[in-house]
């Protein structure tokens, strides 16, 4: 039985409802990362913060993780795209850990449902992997009948 870790940054609740949704699809851990300091929620500051971030490559401290990617063959990776990229949160993810020969699956979140560009970027970072398949969502919170058909789906071809 292969080992599975969700990994997943979530700013507004759609890759948070995704992965709890993933996370009942099959036996993992599921770790949630959380940077210590956040864009503003609110208002368009959120996109010119968040979207700042990853032009300036900025990798947030995280707060401890309870999973270290090191015990797992498989790792899920669930992120909201900003900017057509990865989160930051993420980017620190990456660069603390050596996912060399793990099986990487992605679900990416997005507002228009189209996490190509995102993806291309995240296989650049991961060089020495690459990512077997991915699930892209259209905000899953507004589209919760799709994710909830969709993610089931998806993790019965990774495990
Ligand atoms: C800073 C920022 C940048 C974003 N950039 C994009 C983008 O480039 N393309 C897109 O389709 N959606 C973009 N979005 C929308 C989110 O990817 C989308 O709403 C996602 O479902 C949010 O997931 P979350 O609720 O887990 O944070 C952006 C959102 C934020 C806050």
């Amino acid at each position: 039985m292969r080992k599975i870790l969700l990994v997943y940054y979530s700013f507004e609740g759609n890759t948070e409802y995704a992965a709890n949704i993933a996370a009942k699809c099959a036996d993992m851990d599921v770790q949630r990362l959380i940077p210590i300091k956040e864009p503003p929620k609110k208002g368009f500051g959120k996109f010119f913060w968040g979207g700042k971030s990853v032009m300036m490559k900025e990798m947030p401290d995280l707060e401890p993780q309870e999973y270290s990617a090191a015990d797992y063959d498989t790792i899920i990776l669930g992120f909201p795209v900003w900017a057509s990229s990865y989160p930051p949160a993420i980017a620190t993810f990456l660069r603390d850990n050596d996912l060399t020969g793990k099986n990487i699956y992605v679900i990416a979140c997005s507002a228009g449902g189209d996490a190509r560009k995102a993806l291309t970027k995240l296989a650049a970072k991961l060089r020495d992997s690459s990512v077997k398949t991915s699930l892209s969502l259209q905000d899953p919170l507004k589209n919760q009948a799709d994710a909830d058909k969709k993610i089931p789906a998806f993790i019965k071809t990774i495990v």
